[in-house]
């Protein structure tokens, strides 16, 4: 083994440079094949390199397409930065990774004591996919994460020598992490982490964490942690209150959701406000593995002064309370996940949950906010739980969910993927407004090789999902963003204004035009922390000449309705979104 790994080193390093222009292209290595397609899952494969593969008469349409056959590390959690770069990591418990670490720059674990020379993180350029190994030293596995005002990406927990950790990855060209191993008062292992308006960070649970706490500044280490009785109350036997739900309300409150029960906290007093009803059905947080999200916020329907700004939570999916136990049991009986939603008026005095159904049960998935203010869920099973080898048989249909549609009617099925995404995939809402789509490893280790007993092999190609509003017959609709027009930063409340082309529409009288802004999450585990997106308030719009035209609209007016940081803001006519602008929101 030991032999093995140097030659292939050796080999890799020589290919490093004899291909210095790309010298990460690993699909070149022959060594490094996919895995077969096993007919008995999958449909049969459509996923092609370089051909994007269109249904549109199927269903609500949408496409599929590969873009990268090996991305050397298996995307467990995913961000996007500001400077338009894609970073996925898993944890370095999972041992060698298909992509080496620069020469000379072997991380020691510090719980092996042991040389590591593989990569557990990427950058990757969303325009060149070239990729960027990222070195890091304490254990990112089931990790949470957030964006400062300036687009850091400020990160916390993980496993072992990470548990503790607060790590900080800049967006640059050569930046790698800064790790601090002892940030937090306590280890954080499967904890959610939000941005609150003030510019700190709450993070709340983790195994056996029944509590909260503030990250400290850089370089600082916390002392303080505040007891949360919600999580006490709501473990059971298999802990389905991980990877807890937390959304930032108008107000300032946390709506936080844990298996099947939610409260109101206030970060300010550290006091629980309210408690809404139990949502019933079975669990929905980790293992169960549901999804939640607040659903887009329009600036346009904000009651009079004074008045609240109504919110909505949507939570989908998950699974029986005993999921996980009976499919980690030695008959491994893996249970039917849920298809109910629960969706709710947290900001409403005595709200109740009121139930929609989806077309198809789903367990670990991915709830993405679209562009157009629809909701996409994707990725994930349609049985067990998560968990490594807790998952069958792979949900490769998305589905879309349109809020404001009639109830019973808000849900359409879109092309199915054929590439199963089970457990430790994620997803990510990319600039040009499709899907990048990655990871999946429900086993402890890197096996790509599909066989008896790795039905799910470990996941490292990336596909891009193109949602409906992508479709060739929306081309003609979509407007572009002169993106010089673009303010690179604006203040709460402030006005600004945005030049975009439009081939049609406009000019027909029919006025669809809206302008939406969106926060990247940090997404993990079938959870999209910090995932937000606003309708800005229309100021008007005018025709300037030609095919251009110019929309006038107001920034979100609090930090509460939008923490201070990087926005990508988007211009959508007749429901078909432009590619975005990064825009800065700021006291
Ligand atoms: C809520 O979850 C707990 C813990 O899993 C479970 O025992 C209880 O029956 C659930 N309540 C309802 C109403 O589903
Ligand atoms: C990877 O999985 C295949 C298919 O089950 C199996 O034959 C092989 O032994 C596995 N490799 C390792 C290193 O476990």
């Amino acid at each position: 083994m030991g032999s093995l790994l140097k030659s292939t080193l050796f080999l890799i390093s020589f290919l490093l440079v004899a291909t210095s222009v790309e010298p990460f292209l690993f699909n070149l290595l022959p060594f490094f094949k996919p895995p077969l397609a096993l007919p008995l899952l999958q449909p049969p494969a459509k996923a092609e390199k370089g051909i994007r593969t269109t249904v549109e008469n199927q269903n609500g349409g949408g496409s599929w397409e590969l873009i990268k056959e090996n991305s050397g590390v298996s995307a467990m959690h995913l961000v996007i930065l500001r400077n338009n770069k894609a970073v996925f990591f898993d944890a370095s418990v999972t041992g060698p990774s298909l992509l080496p670490l620069p020469k000379g720059q072997c991380r020691v674990d510090t719980r092996t004591k042991k040389e590591d020379c593989w990569a557990h993180g990427v950058e990757m350029d969303l325009n060149t996919y070239d990729m960027r190994p990222l070195k890091v030293i304490t254990d990112t596995w089931c990790s949470s994460g957030a964006f400062d005002e300036d687009g850091n990406l400020v990160q916390a927990g993980g496993w072992n020598d990470g548990g503790n950790a607060v790590r900080i990855l800049s967006p640059c060209d050569n930046c790698n992490w800064n790790e601090n191993p002892k940030g937090l008062a306590v280890q954080r292992w499967y904890s959610s982490q939000q941005v609150l308006p003030d510019g700190r960070f709450i993070i709340i649970g983790g195994r056996r964490q029944m509590n909260y706490e503030f990250l400290p500044p850089p370089g600082q280490s916390n002392k303080v942690t505040y007891d949360l009785p919600l999580l006490q109350q709501t473990t059971d036997d298999v802990e389905n209150n991980l990877y807890p739900f937390v959304h930032l309300l108008p107000d300032g409150n946390l709506f936080v959701f844990a298996n099947n029960r939610s409260i109101l906290l206030d970060p300010r007093t550290n006091k629980v406000v309210k408690e809404f009803p139990i949502l019933n059905g079975g669990s929905r947080n980790y293992p169960a593995s549901g999804l939640s999200a607040l659903l887009p916020i329009d600036l346009n329907r904000q009651g009079r002064k004074g008045r609240p700004i109504n919110v909505e939570v949507l939570i989908c999916g998950g699974a029986p309370h005993n999921a996980a136990k009976l499919a980690a049991a030695k008959n491994r009986v893996f249970l039917g996940a849920l298809r109910s939603c629960g969706r709710i008026t947290v900001t409403k005095p005595n709200p109740t949950w009121r139930v929609e159904v989806m077309p198809t049960p789903r367990v670990m998935g991915d709830i993405l906010l679209l562009p157009n203010a629809e909701v996409l869920i994707l990725n994930g099973a349609r049985r067990g739980s998560a968990g490594w080898y807790w998952g069958a048989e792979p949900n490769l249909e998305p589905v879309l969910y349109r809020p404001r549609g009639p109830r019973n009617e808000r849900f359409v099925t879109l092309t199915p993927a054929t590439i199963p995404r089970m457990y430790h995939s994620s997803s990510a809402v990319l600039p040009d407004t499709s899907i990048l789509v990655a990871g999946s490893n429900p086993i402890p280790t890197y096996n790509i090789t599909l066989g008896p007993g790795n039905p799910y092999p470990t996941e490292v190609r990336l596909e891009k999902f193109y949602p409906p509003y992508m479709n060739s017959n929306n081309d003609v609709l979509r407007p572009t963003i002169i993106s010089e027009s673009a303010p690179a930063d604006v203040k709460y409340g402030q006005t600004f204004t945005l030049d975009f082309t439009s081939r049609t529409g406009m000019m027909t009288g029919e006025i669809d035009l809206m302008v939406t802004m969106y926060t990247p999450p940090f997404t993990t585990h079938a959870v999209s922390m910090n995932q937000r997106l606003l309708i800005l308030k229309m100021k008007g719009w005018e025709y300037l000449s030609g095919s251009t035209y110019r929309v006038a609209v107001s920034a979100p007016p609090s930090p509460e309705l939008a923490p201070a940081g990087y926005y990508m803001v988007f211009v959508v006519s007749h429901g078909v979104p432009s590619h975005s602008v990064w825009i800065k929101v700021h006291k």
